[in-house]
């Protein structure tokens, strides 16, 4: 057997000598399936070494039983020969039938069409209805075996392949190979890439390379990370701050003390809030180490009698309760931490927001989960007033999407006035709360150290609910926690606000 370089070796020679190649040809001289030789000369043809011309070829194969019908006669023939044999009254059925199955079924088939034999229905016999008959089957074989199909009429030859399947057409190619433009007896190696070692050692210069490939390829699709839906809401809101001036207050602890949570934003001790059926107590450490004393007098002085022409709330406050660990319940408290340092520096009107991660004790449910995170915008300066609270959060939702919006009177601990925020989403074609907002309580701001005339106007809404709305989301599990689907996270648009224009 010889391989594939011995024979692309061979075919080159005789392209050489005899000018023409039939790939047939040399196939069968050389012993070989013609479908390697195919596989050399197209290869070949790819780097221009040979040309070739392609044919359609067919032929006509007879199949072993036709071949036994040319030795012996078809089976019409033969069956009509027996029969004629037998004399004037032919043979009888259960006779007939005993010859072998060919005779008895195809050729008694066949010779009752010819009217070459008939049944006698009064003697039950097969008897001859002519003198004699011509053999045309087997003649027409014989002249598809001498290759004299052309001779043979059409409807019969149609007859031998399709009715009685004695012959098979079988179509192939045959490929005409000439020197082509890159000719050589033995094929140049094409380089596939340009190498620092040919540019080195001048290779290059006579290097021949591979043609490029143009028609595009299916290219593969990167293993990459993903943003998740949450972050790009994040960002698109981060992104309306920063436009609107804010700067981002540090929210980096979930971790927070009783005190910078709940009592310098004087809400009782003995609110339900508080309980730890609504928020999360740590466990170690239990307690904070660190309060500003000074303030924290203020704090507990306001709590238990009051001052600034507020009545407090007459209770006795306790220490240990505001140096108690819990995880944060609103980013409210780093709004009340950046209010005291911003007193403690010498006030200067700022505009604030945060986005981050807070925690509630609460039972799970299709739009709750134990932690969310919150929005939360603050601006401080002189002479605020609710108009101000109320253009700001039209400004802000209308950079949502939601330029209608409508505000209802509220209650928080820490705000007066209170409103609740509602806008109509258009794509949800229908007034929905959005957010919580209101005017920092004097009782919270004078304790700092911010001058009387400050106001502190203030908004929060968490990122969920709008994350959910915009992804068409409607169970939070399928947003946040193990249970999150990460297909949606790869298909989600990246900025479903549509700000990066
Ligand atoms: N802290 C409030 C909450 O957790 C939101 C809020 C922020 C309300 C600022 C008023 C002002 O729902």
């Amino acid at each position: 057997q010889v391989d594939d370089r011995e024979l692309e070796k061979r075919l080159l020679l005789q392209t050489q000598s005899d000018g023409e190649v039939d790939s047939a040809s040399f196939a069968s001289q050389h012993e070989v399936d013609p479908k390697r030789i195919v596989g050399i000369i197209k290869s070949l043809a790819a780097s221009n070494v040979v040309v070739f011309s392609e044919t359609d070829k067919n032929t006509l194969n007879l199949t072993e039983e036709a071949m036994s019908f040319i030795e012996n006669g078809s089976p019409e023939a033969r069956a009509f020969d027996f029969v004629k044999s037998k004399g004037k009254n032919g043979v009888s059925l259960p006779e007939f039938k005993k010859l072998e199955k060919t005779i008895s079924e195809v050729g008694f088939k066949q010779a009752m069409q010819q009217k070459w034999l008939a049944m006698d229905k009064a003697t039950n016999s097969v008897v001859a209805k002519v003198e004699e008959i011509t053999d045309t089957c087997r003649t027409y074989l014989r002249m598809i075996k001498e290759g004299k199909k052309e001779e043979v009429p059409a409807k019969e030859l149609d007859a031998l392949i399709k009715k009685r399947k004695l012959a098979k057409v079988e179509t192939w190619k045959e490929y005409a190979v000439k020197r082509g433009p890159e000719f050589a007896l033995e094929r140049k190696k094409l380089e596939h890439d340009l190498t620092k070692e040919m540019l080195a050692n001048g290779a290059w210069k006579t290097a021949t390379f591979k043609e490029y490939t143009l028609v595009p390829g299916a290219g593969n699709i990167p293993a990459s990370g993903h943003v998740h839906p949450l972050l790009k809401v994040r960002r698109a809101f981060r992104e309306i701050f920063l436009q609107l001036g804010f700067s981002e207050m540090p929210t980096n602890n979930f971790v927070e003390s009783g005190f910078w949570n709940f009592d310098t934003l004087i809400q009782p001790q003995q609110h339900p809030a508080r309980d730890a059926h609504d928020t999360f107590f740590m466990k170690t450490p239990a307690k904070a180490n660190f309060a500003p004393e000074e303030y924290v007098e203020k704090v507990k002085k306001m709590h238990e009698v009051g001052g600034h022409g507020s009545v407090g709330h007459n209770y006795a406050w306790k220490r240990e309760e505001a140096d108690k660990n819990i995880l944060r319940t609103h980013t409210t408290a780093v709004s009340a931490r950046m209010l005291h340092k911003l007193a403690e520096d010498g006030f200067k009107p700022c505009k604030l927001f945060s986005i981050d991660r807070v925690f509630r004790n609460e039972a799970v449910d299709r739009t709750h989960l134990a932690e969310f995170h919150q929005v939360e915008g603050v601006v401080c300066d002189k002479g605020l007033t609710l108009g101000d609270l109320i253009g700001v959060i039209r400004q802000f939702f209308a950079q949502l999407g939601m330029t209608q919006v409508r505000f209802k009177p509220a209650f928080n601990p820490y705000t007066e006035p209170s409103m609740e925020i509602f806008a109509f989403h258009p794509m949800l074609g229908k007034w929905v709360e959005v957010g919580n907002s209101g005017m920092f309580r004097p009782e919270m701001l004078l304790p700092m150290g911010l001058p009387e005339d400050v106001s502190v106007i203030a908004w929060g809404l968490s990122l969920e609910r709008p994350t959910m709305i915009m992804f068409g989301i409607d169970n939070i599990r399928d947003l946040f926690g193990s249970k999150m689907q990460l297909q949606s996270v790869k298909n989600n648009q990246l900025c479903p606000l549509g700000l990066e224009k």
